[in-house]
Formats: structure tokens, sequence, C-alpha cells
């Protein structure tokens, strides 16, 4: 897998390889067809680090880079090959892992961090532990931070309503009142996320 030029050295002439990671993830996202995934990328760090001030870099790696599969044309799954949406996500989790996997080897991040990172991606979905939960949460609060819009106008009203539920269901309950203040451009995304609210709160309390 290319990498990006210009990428720094230790002064000992070893790379860095936390910045190798945030490098190459960070290249291989910007080229990614799916308009959102950039910001998406940063902003689910950028929720991380508000929901854990301390979150750690390995953390923070797999925050940035849960979801580069969709940026790898090559290897990217497709939701339509899938009959199952649950076993869509977890194999779009396992993938973007092993697409990190590869990157990690090239930067030779060493196997204790690489574990953790792999892990804490293919969880990503669904959470399971501490570390992981935080990880699910930044990434669902910023598919209504940052996706949301891009979602509407890709696949319409009753398919954002579906998606947005989905999202909302898995954000740990404690959590859910930051996306309540969210607000949008358009009347009509401030409806629907009222309508996913309200909906969610009948289904999940
Ligand atoms: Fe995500």
């Amino acid at each position: 897998m290319s990498g990006p030029a210009g990428e720094s050295m230790m002064s000992d002439g070893t790379m860095d390889y936390l910045e190798c990671m945030n490098r190459r993830i960070r290249y291989l996202i910007a080229q990614s067809r799916v308009p959102e995934d950039p910001p998406h990328a940063e902003n689910t760090l950028m929720w991380l680090l508000k929901l854990d001030p301390d979150a750690d870099e390995t953390l923070r790696i797999a925050a940035l880079g849960h979801d580069i599969e969709r940026a790898v044309e090559s290897r990217r799954l497709r939701k339509k090959d899938f009959t199952d949406f649950e076993l869509f996500k977890a194999a779009h989790a396992r993938n973007s892992a092993d697409i990190l996997r590869d990157i990690m080897d090239e930067c030779s991040v060493p196997e204790a961090r690489a574990s953790e990172i792999y892990r804490l991606v293919v969880n990503h979905e669904t959470g399971g532990d501490t570390r992981s939960d935080l990880l699910k949460d930044a990434d669902s609060i910023s598919f209504f931070h940052v996706n949301m819009p891009y979602y509407y106008d890709r696949c319409g009203r009753e398919m954002t309503i579906r998606r947005g539920l989905w999202g909302y269901g898995r954000i740990s309950p404690d959590h859910r009142d930051l996306v309540k203040g969210f607000t949008y451009d358009s009347g009509d995304l401030n409806r629907l996320l009222r309508d996913i609210i309200s909906a969610a709160s009948h289904r999940h309390g």
C-alpha cells in the first residue's frame, strides 16, 4: 500500500510509527469517494476526545481509521451484497481492521498496540467493553453531527429514519442527550432528527 510523500523521520532516523499511522490513514481517507468520510474520521476523533479527554493514542488511531475500508475502493464492501445489515456492519468493521493491520505492519506498530487497535476497530459497531464503547459512541454521535445530511441527500427520508433509529439506539443512554441538541441548516433535517429521537424514545425509553 503506497503512502504519502514526505513522512517525517525521528532524529535517530526511524519513523515515528504514530506519525506514520496518522499520515497514512488521513492520506487514504482523503481519497474516499464517500464525501463525508474525511470529516467523519476527524469528527469521530473529536468526539472521542470530548467523551474522554485522556483517550490514549491507540484509541485515537482507531477512531481516525475505524471506517477506512470505505476509502479503499479495491477492498470496499457493499451493503447490497449482504442480506442482513448487522452482518454487513460486522464485515465492514473486520475489513477496516484488516486494512489497518496492513498499514500497521508497514508502519512497524508494536504488536501490543496493533492488536488493541485491531480489536477496537472490529468492535466499533457493537462495543462491549469500556474502550470499545467509547469508540462506538464517538462514531454514533458523529453520524448525527456530520454524516446525516449527506446520508439524507443520498438515500432520502425513509432510509435516513431507519439508519438514524439504528444509530441512535447504539449510543450509550448516558450520551444520547448530546445528540438531542444538534441542529442543521435545513428544517427538514431538524424535523427528521426530532422524529428519530421521539421514535427511539418509545423504543429504547
Ligand atoms: Fe464511522
